[in-house]
């Protein structure tokens, strides 16, 4: 039986290529996971998202176990069937959501109790429910259950905060069980700082899992600080393991991620900004919405393949933007999911060849350039 495993092709001083087999197929790292929170990438058929060059999607423990509920998923056949969409799914643990989304909700020891954004009723999520519920999906990368504090926050809180979440992925640990082809992924916490980060790693390598995400970026603190803990947080998580950064981000913040050793990531940002008329091209990010596309018959981006540039003008763009037509979502959501592949596809190649740094210099010089 195939089973789960990651095998590095190549580095490029801390940044990583490779390959991670799961029975449901392929993920080429570094790899972008578009997010299908609701069992859908929002604007795309599965076929097209998988057409933008995605090996595996993301999907959220919190809104699925809310709407239409696990069990009912589970009784449909699982996620996969459910969302036609066969290939590897990873699904967040819910606790990071919860503390976004949720209305009322209270955090103990045990888990947390919240509030339903969408009609109040009340739930648990506990490391031991999550696990449940990440099983009844079908998920093949599962994300422990972590707390995740907002930054800036008190030292002492972001270490009692992180403390409870290591307890907590013994306990997703041991609820997860052995499932053969299936993956769990630890999550370290510790904000900004680099004791705390050590002593999670340290927390999560002794309990022993199939990947690392580094959690808690991107909540506030800004790329500087951000990049400041990718310097040394990466290095702490094992060598052979697959390392994913959740949450991010901008294609400078993946680029950059990628060049301080992260394998995965996950952003909403390509494909919520397609239905806010946000394109992120080679040259920078323009907004459709804006009056100079008016009259414009150029495409977003002329060396862009994607369906939105081979067949559609920014007057176009403009125009279904405006008037609020459905295929405005549709394509600019393509084009951005597209893009941001494109990016991963050039950095797997440079690392391949050994030119990551070149490619880095070109990647930013383009963006440069000024007027797009
Ligand atoms: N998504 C973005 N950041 C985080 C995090 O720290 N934990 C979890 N579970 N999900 C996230
Ligand atoms: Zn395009």
């Amino acid at each position: 039986m195939s089973t789960f495993s990651f095998s590095l092709a190549a580095t490029d001083g801390r940044a990583r290529t490779g390959t991670i087999t799961t029975p449901r197929g392929e993920i080429r790292t570094p790899a972008f996971m578009p997010v299908g929170t609701a069992a859908t990438v929002k604007a795309m058929l599965p076929e097209s998202v998988r057409a933008t060059g995605a090996d595996i999607l993301l999907g959220n423990t919190y809104h699925l176990m809310l709407r239409p509920t696990a069990e009912r998923i589970d009784r449909l056949g699982g996620l996969h069937r459910f969302m036609n969409w066969e290939r590897p799914i990873l699904t967040d643990s819910g606790g990071f959501q919860v503390m976004s989304l949720a209305g009322l909700r209270k955090l103990t020891e045990q888990g947390v109790t919240f509030k339903s954004h969408i009609d109040g009723s009340k739930h648990e999520l506990t490391p031991e429910r999550s696990m449940e519920i990440q099983r009844l999906l079908g998920s093949d990368i599962v994300m422990c259950f972590d707390e995740c504090p907002a930054l800036p926050a008190e030292e002492n809180v972001v270490a009692e905060s992180m403390r409870m979440s290591m307890r907590w992925a013994a306990r997703s640990r041991e609820a997860f069980g052995d499932r053969p082809g299936h993956a769990l992924f630890g999550i370290q916490q510790g904000g900004v700082t680099e004791e705390l980060r050590g002593e999670s790693a340290e927390a999560l390598t002794k309990i022993g899992f199939d990947g690392y995400a580094v959690g808690g970026l991107a909540v506030g603190e800004g790329q500087e600080a951000m990049f400041g803990v990718l310097d040394y947080a990466p290095e702490m998580l094992p060598q052979d393991k697959p390392r994913y950064l959740m949450g991010v981000g901008k294609p400078d913040d993946i680029v950059g991620a990628v060049a301080r050793g992260i394998d995965m990531m996950d952003c909403v940002l390509p494909s919520r900004s397609g239905r806010t008329g946000q394109v992120f091209t080679r040259r920078g990010v323009l907004n459709i919405k804006n009056a100079r596309h008016m009259d414009d018959p150029r495409p977003l981006d002329e060396a862009c393949s994607c369906p939105a540039c081979l067949n559609y003008s920014r007057a176009y763009l403009h125009h279904v933007f405006r008037s609020q037509e459905i295929i405005s979502s549709m394509l600019l959501t393509w084009h951005n999911l597209h893009y941001f592949q494109e990016i991963m596809e050039g950095m797997r190649g440079a690392i391949s060849a050994g030119r990551f740094e070149a490619w880095q210099a070109e990647f930013h010089a383009t963006r440069a350039e000024g007027d797009i």
